[in-house]
């Protein structure tokens, strides 16, 4: 696996640091809002599977209570390694169809295109929310991720394909420490993604 590296972008002192920047942000945003006596209550709704990592790591730094609702949003299937639309995984998602009262922070591993990040708030509205926030842990620096509006940035990164803390290549590598790009020669953009 570390002979499939490029080059490591983010290790993982920066990523520790910065996600304890960000739990710091979240935790001060939501208590403002807090209207509860004991402080804020959000539902969290980490976007799987690429998130996994980081919300492992955020949650344990956000002294808030909340619930964590899964949503599985399904847009780089398999070799793929550009977009090929969001769609919702529904059998592996409990979002309650009533949001009613409560606020709701989004997490995703990365914003490339904003079609995930588009389809969960459309999803999220028709829900009825009191307020949804969304957080991601890499931004890719191109106009349509640029243009999308999101709260919570842990890193901008060049329009390059990462993998690892969480984000994957035909779901292998999430369980590499750090964020790399993988070697060229690697990568087989496929030409029709299967749906896993
Ligand atoms: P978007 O819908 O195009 O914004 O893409 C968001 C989803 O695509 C992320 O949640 C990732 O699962 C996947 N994705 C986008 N860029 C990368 C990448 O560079 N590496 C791995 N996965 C990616
Ligand atoms: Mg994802």
């Amino acid at each position: 696996m570390q002979s499939d590296i490029e080059r490591i972008l983010i290790d993982r002192s920066r990523i520790a640091d910065r996600v304890a920047e960000i739990a710091r942000q979240i935790t001060e945003d939501f208590t403002a809002d807090g209207d509860h006596n004991d402080g804020a209550e959000i539902t969290l709704v980490p976007i799987l599977t690429g998130s996994i990592i980081f919300v492992a790591d955020l949650i344990r730094l956000l002294p808030i209570r909340m619930q964590i609702r899964l949503v599985s949003i399904t847009s780089y299937p398999g070799t793929a390694t550009s977009s090929r639309g969001a769609s919702i995984q529904k059998e592996l998602t409990n979002l309650p169809d009533d949001l009613t009262g409560r606020h709701v922070l989004v997490i995703d591993d990365i914003l490339d295109s904003g079609n995930t990040l588009k389809l969960i708030k459309d999803t999220l509205a028709a829900r009825n929310p009191d307020s949804v926030r969304t957080c991601v842990l890499l931004r890719k620096q191109r106009p349509e991720a640029m243009a999308c509006p999101v709260d919570y940035v842990c890193f901008d990164i060049p329009d390059e394909f990462v993998v690892g803390y969480g984000l994957d290549y035909n779901d292998y590598y999430r369980n590499l420490p750090e964020i790399v790009t993988l070697k060229r020669e690697l990568i087989v953009e496929a030409s029709e993604g299967s749906d896993t």
